[in-house]
């Protein structure tokens, strides 16, 4: 029996590209080599699946070259690289990677906004160029975490972990904005209050951004939501480019317009803004959040299981428009 053919976008993890070859005729791409649309399309010709890393367009176009794929399976959560539309129209099953990077992307939720607020890496630079002489009362003083009033824009699974850190671990109050409200008994576990975005902008010392990018979630925060923001507060963004405008958050940093900003992802990424780049109070960090070794190994094996279970069986573990396919 002919083996069904599998593309991988980008390196994998050595072990879950033999269980892959196991099952598939693969074909890999250890090397890494950078592919442009154009590429993409011409590798995915005639292949049934791909495992992708959620920045492979997958849109009609594509679908149109490619009658033979029938699943794309994401080893992220984010899906925005999914035209989920076309695909279901194409019989072509989308799957994402949900739960397994939750807790170890709500440490680096954490981590940013702690580095953010009490300016680490400000301190960091200061002290590797040599400019540290003496100790100074105010030298580098951030604002306080602990005690403090966090804003949460997107309360999913991410959002939530988050939330049971800052309350149980830091004493902060929870205040958070979502599509739909959570259920009371949710809400009590953190003691959290539902606000829309303009209220918890105002309320907030720390603002946390950790919900999906979608037309209607982009630049989620402009320049009306940075001037409804505290001029001591901060902004944490560890969901995706395109969710802050970044030219006016460089500004309003620059202006002091808001104190300080932690930043994992941005506007078409891995470029920066420039001025973003040239601002001090800005913590950068190149879109990281979920990236332990475990965390991004148990990604990586959702997205091979969905590849196996799917073609092999017809079923997947993590499926995204699974009930569009099946509708006659
Ligand atoms: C990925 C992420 O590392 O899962 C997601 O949605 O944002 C990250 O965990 C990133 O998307 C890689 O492209």
């Amino acid at each position: 029996m002919t083996r069904q053919k599998i593309l991988i976008t980008r390196a994998i993890q050595s072990d879950l590209l033999l269980r892959l070859q196991q099952h598939f005729d693969v074909t890999d791409n250890q090397p890494d080599a950078e592919w442009d649309a154009a590429e993409l399309q011409r590798r995915l010709k005639g292949q049934a699946g791909a495992y992708m890393t959620g920045i492979e367009r997958v849109d009609a176009a594509l679908l149109a070259q490619c009658p033979q794929l029938r699943i794309c399976a994401n080893m992220t959560v984010g899906y925005n690289n999914f035209d989920l539309a076309a695909m279901s129209a194409a019989g072509v099953l989308g799957t994402n990677a949900p739960d397994v990077l939750t807790e170890s992307t709500a440490d680096f939720g954490m981590a940013l906004l702690l580095a953010t607020a009490r300016r680490m890496a400000e301190g960091e630079r200061y002290l590797r160029a040599g400019h540290w002489q003496r100790w100074r009362y105010d030298l580098f003083a951030g604002a306080e975490v602990h005690g403090s009033t966090l804003g949460i824009i997107g309360m999913g699974r991410i959002g939530q972990a988050i939330a049971r850190r800052a309350a149980l671990g830091f004493g902060m109050q929870i205040v958070y904005c979502n599509r739909s409200r959570l259920d009371a008994s949710v809400e009590a576990q953190w003691n959290a209050r539902y606000l829309d975005k303009q209220a918890l902008l105002a309320c907030a010392d720390h603002v946390l951004l950790v919900l999906p990018y979608t037309p209607q979630s982009h630049h989620t925060i402009g320049v009306a939501e940075l001037a409804c923001m505290k001029p001591t507060a901060t902004l944490i963004n560890i969901a995706r480019g395109g969710i802050v405008d970044d030219a006016a958050l460089a500004q309003a940093l620059r202006e002091h317009r808001i104190a300080a900003a932690g930043l994992d992802v941005f506007e078409g990424e891995p470029a920066v803004h420039p001025d973003l780049l040239s601002v001090p109070n800005v913590v950068l960090t190149p879109h990281i959040a979920s990236a332990t070794t475990g965390t991004r190994h148990a990604m990586a094996t959702l997205a091979v299981d969905n590849l196996i279970a799917y073609l092999n069986e017809g079923r997947a573990l993590t499926p995204l428009n699974l009930a569009d396919l099946q509708r006659p």
